[in-house]
């Protein structure tokens, strides 16, 4: 059974998704763990779940690193298989990817490599683009840069805002990333070789 620590910042939607499918009978996977940057709403997820929670508050350190070192500490004391960042505003430190690299995998708004970053699903709009996607990927030291694990098309519709078509993509992620843990967890897919690298990522 695959352990699994899950990271967020916000409302937690994808989390419940990956909670709800790790409910059913079968799955492969378990989230242990869920901890955040702030007191993020999405925390409320776990307590239905009986899962336990920490927050590593981010404005309560005065460095990235220093919010980073706690971060670490709290990781390696559950101890899980698999760290999924599911809606983290908050590039990780240079430490916690060394130290868990590739065991972290991210859910990214946008069909990376296009429009990488905090805001993948704004930037889809102001480019004009009548598609966008969903990706999952390996997190490495870059902003977006790691492998691609699962990505696919979503539609942007005329009259799209932000909140309408982050919504319409926000399905489509869960469903990549349930996919992908239920993967990794049968060994299907071998995060030390995923199948298809980024094309942006940064060579050896
Ligand atoms: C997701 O689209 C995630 O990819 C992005 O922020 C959103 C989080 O949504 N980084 P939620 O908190 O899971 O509802």
């Amino acid at each position: 059974m695959l352990t699994v620590a899950v990271l967020i910042s916000g409302g937690g939607s994808n989390l419940r998704a990956l909670l709800d499918a790790a409910a059913e009978p079968g799955f492969p996977a378990r989230v242990v763990v869920v901890g955040a940057d702030r007191a993020a709403d999405g925390l409320a997820h776990a307590d239905a779940f009986n899962i336990p929670t920490f927050a590593v508050p981010f404005r309560e350190y005065a460095t990235r690193e220093e919010w980073g070192d706690e971060l670490l500490r709290q990781l390696e004391a559950w101890a899980p298989d698999l760290i999924v960042l599911s809606g983290l505003m908050r590039l990780l430190p240079a430490a916690v990817v060394d130290a868990w690299a590739p065991c972290i995998i991210n859910t990214h708004p946008a069909y990376l490599p296009e429009f990488p970053g905090a805001h993948g699903v704004r930037d889809a709009l102001a480019a004009g683009t009548d598609r966008t996607g969903a990706s999952v990927i390996v997190v490495d030291a870059g902003v977006d840069t790691g492998p691609i694990l699962a990505q696919e098309r979503v539609p942007v519709l005329p009259g799209d805002d932000e909140t309408t078509l982050h919504e319409r993509i926000k399905p489509v992620e869960r469903r990549l990333l349930i996919d992908v843990v239920r993967r990794i967890a049968t060994g299907d897919i071998d995060l030390a070789a995923p199948a298809s690298p980024n094309p942006t990522a940064p060579t050896a």
